[in-house]
């Protein structure tokens, strides 16, 4: 669905463009209901800046939008880079030809970085510190380093006198904006699992550096959320804010289980099956995925609302099932055991891989709970009793929270 440009607030307004084409965002995470390329105008007395432009492919669409807000594009003097990445910018390089007034505003690092991602000339780069302001004439945009959300050079923008933040990905989400701009338009059921997938996607590595974003917009109003992904937070913007927070803490739910399985004959699937349910049973929350079946952008989102990740798997050719060991080494990647547990069951024929998958998993951040269990493929007494001390372990740690992830 097309969109028209629409007012978020007095002059300022949203120019962005839905993607319903692309199956994977970043080529990595899919996008069964599109994605939407937020950007916006700020219409001042004197001059407009923009607030990021779009990915390459809808170029001239936007172009359509803006001249729907401003009939003459030399008054556009500025284009704010809250961050780099394509999906923000692709058309940027073709938008600063038709708009020859325009200069990129962007921090100090992404001067530095942005000849690496885009070919453009120097003196057409405007380099702004964190906290110094452009006047447009009645509209002041100041700009607040937020490195790491989740590039080095990533800042937002926060235009003063209407007390909207344009925070580019951060409290963003997946899908592409069907129904409407604004919260208070559209599902936000459905925008809170996709802003939860978002964060766990992109975001979840840099936990820390969301912590100390939100402390350092603590004092400023946001009367209106604006990112460039999902719906814009103008009745409610606190929501997404303690969410954020929530998660960046890894605040997730104690009595909450992911069990993450790989089955090759449906024989891991009867253990799986024989946990979830003596776990059930103690007033635990199961959640089940399969990593052959899973895409893992789904596990990681699940993960963040669990505080406990059970692996059970086979190995495979004296290694981690393959695609057990993908998940585990994007877990790693993305640091998402921080302040977590894991456990354990490796079931094997002729090799166990059971010291390999603590390893992946330690790195990942992960506490991991003892006993970790290697077993035949069909477990025998030895084995059902290491599975009977494990379950034990996950709900002792879990219900009297004696112990403490990291
Ligand atoms: Fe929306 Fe980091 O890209």
């Amino acid at each position: 669905m097309s969109l028209k440009p629409q007012p978020i607030a007095g002059d300022v307004y949203w120019v962005g463009v839905n993607d319903d084409a692309k199956e994977l965002f970043e080529s990595l995470w899919p996008l069964p209901f599109g994605i939407s390329y937020n950007a916006y105008a700020v219409v001042g007395r004197d001059t407009v800046a923009l607030i990021d432009t779009v990915d390459k492919r809808y170029t001239y669409e936007y172009i359509g939008r803006i001249r729907e807000v401003i009939e003459d594009f030399d008054r556009v003097r500025y284009i704010v880079v809250n961050h780099l990445e394509p999906d923000h910018h692709g058309a940027t390089p073709d938008i600063l030809k038709v708009m020859p007034k325009a200069k990129l505003v962007t921090s100090v690092m992404g001067s530095r970085i942005l000849s690496s991602v885009y070919r453009v000339p120097s003196d057409r780069i405007f380099i702004v510190k964190d906290g110094d302001r452009i006047d447009l004439g009645g509209k002041t945009l100041r700009f607040i380093y937020t490195p790491w959300l989740h590039w080095p050079e990533t800042m937002v923008t926060y235009l003063e006198e209407d007390r909207v933040l344009f925070s580019c990905d951060v409290f963003g989400s997946y899908g592409s904006l069907q129904d409407g701009i604004f919260d208070d338009e559209v599902d936000m059921n459905f925008y809170i699992d996709e802003a939860r997938r978002y964060f766990s996607n992109i975001v979840i590595k840099y936990t820390r550096n969301v912590l100390e974003a939100l402390e350092k917009l603590k004092g400023i109003e946001m009367r209106i959320i604006a990112p460039s992904h999902g719906p814009i937070y103008r009745s409610n913007p606190n929501r997404i804010v303690e969410l954020y927070k929530r998660w960046a803490q890894s605040a997730s739910e104690r009595d909450r289980v992911l069990i993450i399985y790989g089955s090759m004959y449906g024989r891991g699937e009867s253990i799986v099956e024989y946990i979830a349910e003596k776990l059930n049973r103690e007033g635990l929350k199961i959640s089940l995925h399969d990593v052959s079946t899973s895409h893992p952008s789904y596990i990681l989102s699940d993960l963040v609302e669990a505080c406990m990740a059970v692996f059970v798997y086979p190995s495979y050719d004296a290694g981690i099932f393959p695609y057990m060991e993908d998940v585990m080494r994007l877990l790693q990647l993305k640091q998402v055991g921080r302040g977590r547990f894991a456990a354990v069951v490796n079931t094997y024929a002729w090799g166990s891989t059971a010291k390999q998958a603590v390893e992946l998993l330690t790195k990942a951040g992960f506490k991991v709970v003892e006993p970790v269990v290697e077993t035949k493929a069909v477990p025998d007494e030895e084995g059902l009793k290491k599975i009977e001390a494990l379950i034990n372990s996950v709900v002792d740690v879990l219900k009297t929270g004696t112990a403490q992830p990291q």
